[in-house]
This record gives structure tokens, C-alpha cells and sequence, in this order.
């Protein structure tokens, strides 16, 4: 069985401060009534204020962050590493998110390296992978999906593969307010699956959490959840506006 996961990606929002305030709500008003994995990824500047307040506040909730560089320390400038990361108690990494693709030019490569990396040094990755509007019209965005996972994960081997989370986020669905359909959302996560089942066995394939993401509301995320081979959301805007987040963890 699957524990659904539902991550809040805050992005390039909040300050340290504005984090806090932003926990405290969360905590006088905290309820996990279908017991979902839930995890914060706030930007690197909220991260230590953040764990402070989850811990302080037992809040139940892992802590995540959007991006690392795959080395572990050296003359990298602006760059953060998984050393730091697990120092202060990240348990998560998104990685290969869109963003990151489109303003970034980060590639499959420099994705799959990331990953190796958060995986040797104790942070589980969650893998993003998407089309944009264009490949899906021109109806390659199976391929182009299956295509990123391949690449992403060459040379990830069994043991770590079971630590991965991989989500699926239409880039045509991001921050738009458009949402891929259920049936075809939950299409492509099968489909996500079918992949992993032929790199990996059977047993790990099916382990694997797949999230969706790409304009999860409250008012579109049960029927999200309730799709067969949908474990979870990786959620942007709404995960920024405590009530919304507190109705998405309580679809
Ligand atoms: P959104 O972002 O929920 O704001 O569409 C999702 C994501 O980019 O992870």
C-alpha cells in the first residue's frame, strides 16, 4: 500500500519571517484525517526556520527543498549541497522541477546527477517530469514523459530507485489554473508506472509514490486522489494559503 504524499512546493515565495507566521497558523489549525505523508518545501533561506517550527510545534510534516548541486562541497558559488541539506534535517529534494528546466537550462543529465547525489547522501528525490502544451498537442507527450523518466534515472539501480518519488506535472498545468483531467493525469501516471515496472522489479515499481501536480486545488484534489495510480500532489499556489493547503491535505 501506498501512503499518499501531498508536498506543498512554496517556491520562490515567503521570507524566513513570513514562513514562520505562516507554520504558526498552520499549527493552530493542523488536521491529517487521511493520514497522507505531508511535506513543506520552502525556499533555502526558510529552511532552519522552518524545521525549528515543525519541531517545536510537532507539526507532522517532512521537510523538503526544491533544488541542490550534486556535489557535496567546493568552489561552486551560489550553489547549495546535500551535506548542508541533511544538516539541517531535509528529508526531501525536488528535482528536475520545470522551472528549473525552462529558466535554468537544467537537462535530463544534470537532473539524473542531482539525483545520484540526493540519493548517496541520504535525501530522497522528488523527480519532475512533464510536457509542455506543444508535445501534447502534437500528441508525443507519452513518449516525451517516458523519455525524461529513462534519462533522469539511467544508472539509478533497484535499492535506490525505492527511494524515489516521482511527480507528474503537465508544464501546460502549472500555475495556469488548468488542470489536466483526471482520466488524463491518472493515464499518464499509469503509464509512468508501466516505465518503472520494465527499469525496475515489480515490487519496487509499485511502491513508488507518483504525484501530480499542475493547479491542485481544494476543489479538484479528491477526485485527483481517488485515481488509481495518482499517490499524491506535488502543490504550488495553493500550498501558499494555509486553508487551501489544510482542505487539499483533507481532500
Ligand atoms: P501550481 O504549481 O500548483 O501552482 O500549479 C505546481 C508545481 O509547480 O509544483
Amino acid at each position: 500500500m501506498r501512503v499518499p504524499f501531498i508536498a506543498g512546493n512554496w517556491k520562490m515565495n515567503l521570507t524566513h519571517l513570513e514562513a514562520m507566521d505562516f507554520l504558526v497558523d498552520l499549527e493552530s489549525r493542523f488536521e491529517n484525517k487521511n493520514g497522507c505523508e505531508i511535506a513543506v518545501c520552502p525556499p533555502f533561506t526558510s529552511i532552519r526556520s522552518v524545521k525549528t517550527l515543525l519541531d517545536e510545534k510537532k507539526i507532522e510534516a517532512s521537510l523538503g527543498a526544491q533544488n541542490m548541486f550534486y556535489e557535496q562541497s567546493g568552489a561552486y558559488t551560489g550553489e547549495i549541497s546535500p551535506l548542508m541539506l541533511k544538516a539541517l534535517g531535509v528529508e526531501y529534494v525536488i528535482l528536475g522541477h520545470s522551472e528549473r528546466r525552462q529558466y535554468f537550462y537544467e537537462t535530463n543529465g544534470l537532473v539524473n546527477q542531482k539525483i545520484k547525489s540526493s540519493i548517496a547522501n541520504g535525501i530522497k528525490p522528488i523527480l519532475c517530469i512533464g510536457e509542455t502544451l506543444d508535445i501534447r498537442e502534437r500528441g508525443e507527450a507519452e513518449d516525451f514523459v517516458l523519455g525524461q523518466l529513462k534519462e533522469c534515472l539511467d544508472g539509478i539501480d533497484q535499492d535506490a530507485a525505492a527511494l524515489l518519488t516521482i511527480a507528474y506535472e503537465p508544464i501546460w498545468a502549472i500555475g495556469t489554473g488548468k488542470t489536466a483531467t483526471v482520466q488524463d493525469a491518472n493515464g499518464m501516471c499509469s503509464r509512468i508506472r508501466g516505465k518503472l515496472s520494465k527499469l525496475y522489479k515489480d515490487k519496487t515499481a509499485e511502491e513508488i509514490r507518483i504525484q501530480y501536480g499542475g493547479s491542485v486545488k481544494p476543489s479538484n484534489i479528491s477526485e485527483l486522489m481517488h485515481a488509481s495510480d495518482i499517490d499524491g500532489a506535488l502543490v504550488g499556489g495553493a500550498s501558499l494559503k494555509v486553508d487551501d493547503f489544510l482542505d487539499i491535505i483533507n481532500y
